[in-house]
């Protein structure tokens, strides 16, 4: 069983939150979709907690009229399919598969024409998501999106230095959608012009490159809260992930009434 802590914890808190504000919202007006992109396999394993219902599943208690589970691993869905045949769903379709692919289709249905409505639940180990995945979410205008933007595994691959393999480097542009980081997430190191040395670069902090996750989401998406969450890791205060929330609707009391119950949600949890 793969393992969580206190931050996966929050996040599912949060997400479950807005689900419930959600479905009381929009439930007498659209039919009402649930997408859980990187499912896992419907529990994991909390250290001094022990097992512990994920995403998927916790969604199921929200009344959506629809759920797509997606998940890449063929035992997960295995483990998926046995737990929500356990709960007698009949209204969830389980995909196995690169929900990179899947995601590349979505658009190909009339979602907000058809008067479905929903939310999008991204939620990655590392930086599996590619860039391309949130343009076709966005195109909907359909969904609203919580990212769990992978914080740690960005910035592990942003060495200090500078010094990127080519490979890294695609990757990274694949996760960022542009090739503008390499400039934004670096700047020339002020000590080492002072000593007259070759110039070095350093990175920005922590704070300036959420800050421009939330910059590039911007160029995507009609309505971003600008308070995503840090989540951090309890023993060294690490940050781990950045949960991030969007809205691809395009009406302007659709984006003000998603943003306000996201950006509550958002300030009232650490
Ligand atoms: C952090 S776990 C998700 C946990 C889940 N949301 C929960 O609360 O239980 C990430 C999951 O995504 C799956 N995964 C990784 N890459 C994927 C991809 N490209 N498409 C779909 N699933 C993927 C992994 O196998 C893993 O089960």
């Amino acid at each position: 069983m793969a393992y969580g802590g206190p931050w996966t914890l929050i996040k599912l808190d949060v997400i479950e939150k807005y689900l419930n504000f959600y479905v009381t919202a929009m439930k007498n007006n659209f039919k009402l979709c649930y997408i859980d992109a990187f499912a896992g396999e419907g529990e994991f394993e909390v250290k001094n907690i022990g097992p512990t219902t994920g995403s998927a599943l916790r969604a199921l208690d929200y009344p959506f009229d629809r759920y797509l589970f997606i998940e890449k691993l063929e035992e997960n869905v295995t483990k998926l399919n046995a737990a929500v045949n356990s709960k007698g769903e009949n209204n969830v379709d389980i995909i196995a598969g690169d929900c990179n692919e899947l995601l590349s289709r979505i658009n190909s249905v009339s979602w907000y024409k058809s008067y479905w409505r929903g939310v999008i639940f991204l939620d990655p180990y590392a930086m599996e998501l590619k860039w391309d995945s949130l343009k076709t979410i966005s195109q909907t205008k359909a969904f609203d999106v919580w990212y769990l933007f992978p914080l740690s595994a960005l910035t592990r691959n942003l060495r200090r230095d500078g010094k990127i393999d080519n490979k890294t480097k695609g990757t990274i542009t694949s996760l960022l959608g542009t090739t503008e980081w390499e400039t934004e997430m670096y700047f020339e190191s002020p000590q080492m012009a002072l000593f007259g040395e070759t110039v070095e670069v350093e990175r920005v902090s922590i704070n300036n490159i959420s800050k421009y996750i939330v910059k590039r989401l911007r160029t995507v998406f009609p309505g971003v809260a600008d308070n995503p969450l840090i989540l951090r890791n309890p023993i060294n205060n690490s940050p781990l992930f950045l949960l991030c929330f969007a809205v691809s609707n395009q009406d302007r009391k659709a984006i003000e009434l998603s943003l306000k119950a996201a950006n509550h949600i958002l300030t009232h949890s650490s």
